[in-house]
């Protein structure tokens, strides 16, 4: 049976004694999941939470990254850093770094690169907004977020890298892709996949949806062929919101 990839993103939430709270909670109802279970605190928050999921099923992930390894780049958090704490995946690219902060996908691809070749397992995130989509352009901006996000990582690498589809018009707005739309979209996602590095490879790669995901809709988008996890938002920050989902099979 395949085990799904959970992940919280808990994003600018929580000081550290609030991040180690609720990492201790999930810890206790996470304890025996047999998912691929991650947390992604704030970065002043990695090194709390760090102590308190050492040793169990959850793993620890950071929520961005600066595109070198150090140097003069104020404000920067490096790859370095990351590794030193215990930090096992990142999240990049996600749709708010684009669309606030104008990252872009040279950049991006410049951080997933960094990320694999220091051991870290990326989560690229690629969606599109509701403009694009009404304009009939999701499979030409997704396919490219995932093109040009993947630029240079060989087939080997590829095997450390998860997708995450977030359509932006989904995020934290209580809209969810209907489980019907994001299987479409993360199948045209394996196809672009499949023609960079072959249909095995392909079909390995760990597809997330992201978006509104929350308790009562985990179970029908997880049943989805082509979705294996879900990048959750809003609904990570509690542990009674998230753990229900990471345990949506029970
Ligand atoms: P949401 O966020 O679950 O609050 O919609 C998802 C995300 O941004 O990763």
């Amino acid at each position: 049976m395949r085990s799904y990839f959970i992940a919280g993103n808990w994003k600018m939430h929580k000081t550290v004694p609030e991040s180690v709270a609720l990492a201790k909670e999930l810890v206790a109802g996470l304890r025996g999941c047999g998912e691929k279970l991650l947390v992604a605190p704030a970065f002043t928050a990695l090194a709390a939470v760090a102590e308190v999921v050492k040793g169990t099923n959850i793993l620890l992930g950071a929520q961005n990254m600066g595109p070198e390894e150090q140097g003069a780049h104020t404000g920067e958090v490096s790859v370095l850093m990351l590794k030193d704490l215990g930090v096992k995946v990142v999240i990049l690219g996600h749709s708010e770094r684009r669309h606030s902060y104008g990252e872009g996908d040279e950049l991006i691809n410049k951080k997933v690169l960094l990320a694999l070749r220091h051991g870290l397992e990326p989560i690229l995130c690629v969606g599109e907004t509701l403009e694009e989509r009404e304009g009939g352009r999701l499979e030409a901006i997704v396919g490219s977020q995932v093109e040009r996000g993947l630029a240079g990582v060989s087939a080997e690498a590829l095997k450390n890298v998860t997708i995450a589809y977030e359509p932006v018009w989904a995020i934290g707005t209580g809209k969810t892709a209907t489980p019907e739309d994001a299987d479409a979209v993360h199948a045209y996602i394996r196809k672009v996949l499949a023609r960079l590095y072959g249909e095995a490879a392909a079909k390995a790669v760990c597809i997330q949806y992201g978006g509104s995901v929350k308790a009562d809709n985990a179970v029908q988008l997880m049943a989805k062929p082509n979705i294996d996890g879900a990048l959750v938002g809003g609904a990570s920050l509690k542990a009674d919101a998230f753990v229900p989902i990471a345990r949506f099979r029970a």
